[in-house]
């Protein structure tokens, strides 16, 4: 079934969450639901929308799959903690990097982050929870992108014939669908979420392996977490779509202490983009370049080279994996 978009500009944020709020509690009636928060914009909206239709009867979790950047998981629980949203951490490194061990081909690495998600982790949490159905934030890009064979988002089922009840035992609600990243954002603030997640820069499911070519170990993921930290703050009032470092697999020749080390190579990207559908690489100043580049061969051991990549999407995409 084509599913019909909702312009941010004609997307009326009061109706819209009624609507979504009275079609989660017909859905779920007496029942439990469970929903996963990354922190997102998307998820963000959806367990606020979801606290909204069901109270206690939503049951939010952060899954701490080891490859979020820098204290995320406990900075999110604080921000909903205030929000009066009780979010659950749950910790299931582990199960991640044994899923994610040996593997270099990136749609490989993001089928075994879905179904360590949707069949390790979620099943055992709608197993322990005895809910029916999980809320997610899927959007209407995630599904075009999905669709049209370019990459395969972690989070879309229905639209390639899959369906959740018999893969994984449970029933997925998404709410957002009909929305792309302008139009939840409004829906995130309307719902009373503070801008920091409203406006928060956008941050793929696959997290941190998606910045990786190549394995995503534990080792690599501490690497470009590191140098996301150090770009983040580089970059902090910048006013971009979204920006990121990515790890390279090929190692360059370089010097360091006048010996030859044979280094890591990480890339920055840096995009302008209203949703993500398309993107330019924005053009930050000499001086920022430079300063990434120094602050990051710096701090971060075995980097010997630092670029910034120029290519608009397309034929680039915004993550590399
Ligand atoms: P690409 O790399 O496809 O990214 O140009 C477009 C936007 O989507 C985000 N992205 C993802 N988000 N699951 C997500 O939730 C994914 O698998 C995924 N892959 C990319 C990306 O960060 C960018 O904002």
């Amino acid at each position: 079934m084509k599913i019909k978009e909702i312009p941010a500009d004609r997307l009326d944020t009061k109706l819209f969450i009624e609507e979504k709020a009275g079609e989660i509690r017909e859905a779920v009636r007496s029942g439990l639901a469970i929903n996963a928060l990354s922190g997102g914009v998307d998820s963000s909206a959806v367990t606020m929308l979801g606290h909204k239709a069901l109270g206690p009867r939503l049951k939010t979790y952060f899954i701490d799959n080891g490859i979020m950047r820098q204290g995320e998981p406990r900075e999110i629980a604080s921000i909903f903690k205030k929000l009066g949203v009780k979010v659950e951490i749950v910790d299931a490194k582990e199960k991640f990097f044994k899923a994610l061990r040996g593997i270099t081909d990136p749609e490989e690495k993001r089928e075994a982050i879905t179904q360590t998600f949707y069949k390790d982790v979620f099943g055992c949490l709608v197993k322990k929870s005895r809910a029916k159905y999980l809320l997610q934030g899927t959007i209407l890009t995630d599904v075009d992108e999905t669709v049209a064979g370019i990459k395969r988002q972690h989070n879309v089922f229905e639209q390639l014939g899959i369906d959740p009840q018999k893969a994984f035992g449970y029933k997925i609600l998404e709410p957002l669908i009909q929305l792309r990243k302008d139009g939840v954002r409004k829906v995130a603030a309307a719902l009373g979420l503070p801008r920091s997640v409203s406006h928060r820069m956008p941050f793929p499911g696959p997290a941190l392996s998606a910045r990786i070519i190549g394995e995503a170990t534990p080792q690599r993921i501490q690497i470009v977490r590191h140098a996301t930290a150090i770009t983040e703050d580089v970059l902090a009032k910048i006013r971009a779509f979204q920006y990121m470092a990515i790890l390279h697999q090929d190692r360059v020749t370089g010097i360091r202490d006048k010996m030859r080390d044979f280094g890591m190579q990480l890339e920055i990207r840096c995009w302008d983009s209203i949703d993500a559908r398309r993107g330019e690489p924005t053009k930050l100043s000499y001086e920022t370049l430079s300063l990434l580049a120094r602050r990051i061969v710096a701090e971060v051991p075995g980097v010997v080279s630092v670029t910034y990549n120029i290519t608009p999407k397309p034929p680039s995409t915004m993550e590399a994996v």
